[in-house]
């Protein structure tokens, strides 16, 4: 009779136990495999590697897991993704000179892919930092493979974490698919290589939330990494590579902590103190920022618990998986659409479910109808349409929704969403419907009413774009290609570099002096080139730089503004010659015009502009230093490439909202905080990004200057030094006050753009603002580890 390993087991378990014992401790031998409940131990007792069981199906996996903590803690896993049913026939052991794991028929599963000759001193040893390390017989400090290099959902103190620029690998965290399941789940992080970012990825490909660049002290805009004193990061970048590391502290033996890129989508940081696990910090902050959490149909709520559910009229599509937490199944529908097989008569049509305060989907497409009505029927018309929302503009979507959230009461961000369900899904019609849907199906009364209202309005909207056409006289010049070379003198003389693309002075036939912006990425159509620029156009205030006209001719794309003698802010606030100072008077007024033309975009124009790109570079100064804000309406024109430009851009990192970095929806608020930071800047006449001394520590001058303001010290003291104090109190207060309120951390409490307008007038008083909690990490006290960059 043939005993297999597995009756051995079962009848003798103290037999594996001694056999275990006589693996070497830390170390798998070649001569050895490791099966069944078998585990390796690291030197001094902190991890242990075996088969391990993570739910409650029997799925076993080789794991590594900290030996003195329950419950079990598994920071790196070897066979994700094919998990083994027998763990007493399975065996792990060093083959030809890998590390390979064998499944109950013997089947090679997962292994350190590395072939060597089988040289018979090849070992595996586990460390007590939690590095699995191969090893042959030579004393090369360079293991063959650790699995510190292939990190799962874990990553440990003392390993990198990045981009090996010579064999072009990274290292990749990716979620598992949920607490029960180490298979790939859809959240990931990685080292971005082209501005040293780290990014966080769903179903590998949308990005969704990224620390912005690492290079220099970017990595301020991650307040809680630099927190605690223990924590050091390090970032290191060379020929060869560019990574981080961590050093936990190792002070106390107790101390523990991990980077985790949990199954929620959040990379978090849980540190094992006295009393468990507290998670120090968590990217991104809030849960429902994480993309598409609750998969297609689901709907995430911050405010409440679970965060997802879905949508009215959807169930989910596994309800074990959702047990799990893990969402990423999505909702289906309980009825399937009515669409192409309607029957009014027995109630079998589609009808809309009104969802308030949603934020709303991407993918939109916008339909060219002006009304509300139009907008609903023209999404029933068409069977895959899901949904629509009308808000002056008609947008449908079709397919599937993802990424949809339930905002709270107070956000004002929202926006009424239209889902499409079957009829026998809605709750029972309120009066209002029942108008719509006689309106719809050929009430005539109420159609009477409604045609007359939308002519109403159409015709009262063309009168407004005449009325304005006509105010602004004479129009947009379109120039021939060939004319602007000639009016440049082929682009010889440049004015700056722009954010997307570089300026030229030209002069005009009739000695008009302009300046040419030769545009850089734009992708759109002519069609569209053209509404745009007409948009940007009709807007004249006299604090906007004017555009005159445009060239739009093959690939070339070309705007030409009213030419600013006097340079952009920039140059004039950093110049270095002290000859060229602004006095204090000409600065407020500067923040009061600056203040004034970017009210004009939020509000006061047709279509809200958000300018996306407020800073000294983009303020022009006239002869008479009247600022003019420049370059208004180009986020729309460079389109979705926009974000992408302003995140990898170094010099507008300073003036950037956390918002951008935190993928929320940027609204004019981030305007408003771009404009702060400016404010302060104005005060000093120095880049915030330049720290000052100030008791042998490094400041970051708006909080500096936040801080004098709000405990009442000299405020005569925060001014550029090269004033001699000839500036008026109250204004300096006033300013540093105003600067402060717009650049908090929650877009809700920063003041709008007309209420800075107002302050600054001094038509409503200023209240005392709270010191904004993230310009602290910008400081470089010892409450801050410091971070190294190249
Ligand atoms: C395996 O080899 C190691 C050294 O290579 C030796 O110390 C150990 O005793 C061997 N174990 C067995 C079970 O033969
Ligand atoms: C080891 O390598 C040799 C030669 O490449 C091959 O014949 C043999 O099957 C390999 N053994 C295993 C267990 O893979
Ligand atoms: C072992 O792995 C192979 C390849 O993945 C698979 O076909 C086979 O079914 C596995 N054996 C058992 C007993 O699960
Ligand atoms: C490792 O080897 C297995 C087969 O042995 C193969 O399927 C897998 O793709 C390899 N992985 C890598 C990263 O080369
Ligand atoms: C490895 O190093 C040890 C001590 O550092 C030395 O005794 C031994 O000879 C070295 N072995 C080899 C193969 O270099
Ligand atoms: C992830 O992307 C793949 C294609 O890259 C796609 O087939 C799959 O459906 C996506 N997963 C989800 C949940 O959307
Ligand atoms: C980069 O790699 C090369 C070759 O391995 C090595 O000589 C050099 O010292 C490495 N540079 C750094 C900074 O580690
Ligand atoms: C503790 O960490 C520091 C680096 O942060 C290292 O130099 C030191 O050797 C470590 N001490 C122990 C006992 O590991
Ligand atoms: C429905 O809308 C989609 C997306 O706009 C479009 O591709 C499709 O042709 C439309 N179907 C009908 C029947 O209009």
């Amino acid at each position: 009779m043939i005993i297999s390993r597995f009756m051995l087991a079962v009848l003798f378990p103290s037999l594996f136990m001694t056999i275990s014992v006589c693996l070497g401790d830390d170390t798998i031998f070649a001569n050895e495999s490791l099966s069944a409940d078998q585990t390796i131990v690291s030197a001094g007792g902190v991890f242990e590697l075996g088969f391990f069981k993570p739910g409650k199906p029997s799925n076993y996996y080789i794991g590594i897991w900290y030996k003195q903590v329950t419950p079990r803690i598994v920071v790196w896993v070897a066979n994700r993704e094919k998990p083994v049913l027998d763990r007493f026939s399975s065996e792990l052991k060093i083959s030809n000179g890998s590390l390979v794991l064998f499944n109950e028929s013997k089947i090679q599963i997962w292994s350190t892919n590395r072939s060597f000759t089988s040289s018979p001193a090849v070992k595996a040893v586990l460390l007590d930092s939690g590095n699995l390390v191969l090893k042959d017989g030579s004393n090369s400090s360079k293991p063959l493979w650790q699995s510190f290099d292939h990190p799962t959902n874990t990553w440990l103190a003392g390993s990198k974490f990045g981009y090996n620029k010579r064999t072009k690998t990274k290292n990749i965290l990716t979620s598992w698919k949920n607490s029960e399941d180490p298979a790939p789940g859809l959240f990931s992080l990685k080292l971005d290589p082209n501005d040293n970012s780290y990014v966080i990825l769903w179903n590998r490909s949308r990005r969704y939330w990224t620390t912005g660049s690492w290079n220099g002290r970017i990595f301020a805009l991650v307040p809680e990494m630099n927190r605690r004193k223990n924590y050091n990061f390090n970032f290191v970048t060379n020929e060869n590579e560019s990574y981080f590391t961590y050093f936990d502290d190792n002070s106390s033996s107790t101390t523990v902590s991990r980077v985790v890129m949990d199954v929620s989508g959040q990379m978090n940081q849980p540190y094992l103190g006295p009393t468990g696990w507290t998670v120090i910090w968590s990217f991104p902050r809030q849960q429902c920022q994480v993309y598409a959490l609750c998969g297609t149909f689901g709907s995430c709520n911050e405010n409440s618990l679970p965060f997802c559910n879905c949508l009215k009229g959807f169930e989910p599509k596994s309800q074990t998986d959702w047990d799990l937490k893990d969402y990423s199944g999505g909702c289906i529908r309980k009825t399937k659409l009515q669409c192409g097989s309607e029957n009014p008569a027995n109630g079998k049509r589609d009808r809309f479910l009104e969802m308030s305060r949603m934020s709303l989907p991407e993918n939109m497409e916008y339909v060219p109808v002006d009304s509300m009505v139009d907008c609903e029927s023209t999404c029933l018309k068409n069977c895959s349409c899901t949904a629509y929302a009308y808000d002056k503009e008609c947008s449908i979507w079709t397919g599937d929704l993802i990424n949809l959230q339930q905002l709270g009461e107070g956000d004002t961000s929202g926006r009424t969403l239209y889902v499409r369900l079957a009829e026998s899904e809605l709750p029972r019609p309120k009066r209002k419907k029942r108008i719509t849907i006689g309106v719809v199906t050929g009430s005539s009364a109420g159609l009477v009413v409604l045609i007359g209202l939308i002519v109403f309005l159409i015709s009262r909207r063309r009168r407004q774009i005449a009325g304005t056409r006509k105010a602004l006289g004479d129009s947009l010049v379109v120039f021939g290609y060939k004319d602007l070379q000639q009016v440049t003198k082929n682009f010889s003389e440049k004015l700056g570099g722009g954010s997307f693309g570089s300026v030229f002075k030209g002069t005009l036939p009739d000695s008009t002096i302009v300046a040419v912006k030769k545009l850089e990425g734009v992708v759109q159509g002519e069609k569209q080139f053209r509404t745009e620029v007409s948009t940007i156009g009709n807007i004249q205030h006299v604090n906007l730089v004017r555009l005159r006209g445009f060239c739009s001719q093959g690939t070339q794309r070309l705007l030409v503004y009213d030419f600013m003698s006097e340079g952009s802010l920039a140059a004039r606030l950093f110049h270095p010659n002290n000859s060229y100072v602004l006095d204090w008077k000409t600065r407020y007024q500067i923040a009061l015009g600056i203040a004034r033309g970017l009210l004009y975009l939020h509000e006061k124009c047709r279509d809200c502009i958000i300018h996306c790109d407020i800073k000294p570079e983009n303020v022009l100064l006239d002869v008479e230093f009247c600022p003019k804000v420049a370059d208004f309406g180009l986020a729309k024109l460079v389109g979705r490439e926009f974000s992408r430009v302003l995140t990898t851009m170094r010099g507008t990192i300073g003036y950037l909202a956390p918002e951008w970095i935190t993928g929320v929806a940027i609204t004019s608020k981030a305007d408003v905080y771009s404009y702060g930071m400016m404010l302060f800047e104005l005060a000093s006449g120095k880049r915030n990004s330049e720290q000052i001394e100030s008791d042998g520590k490094l400041i970051y001058f708006p909080s500096m200057a936040s801080t004098i303001v709000i405990q009442g010290g000299d405020v005569l003291s925060i001014v550029d030094g090269r004033l001699d104090g000839n500036a008026d109190r109250e204004e300096i207060e006033r300013l540093c006050k105003v600067g402060c309120w717009c650049i908090q951390d929650d877009e809700a409490h920063r003041p709008s753009m007309g209420q800075v307008v107002q302050m600054l007038e001094g038509i409503i008083e200023v209240n005392l603002p709270p010191v904004p909690r993230y310009l602290h990490f910008f400081d470089d006290d010892e409450e801050n580890v410091m971070f190294f960059a190249e």
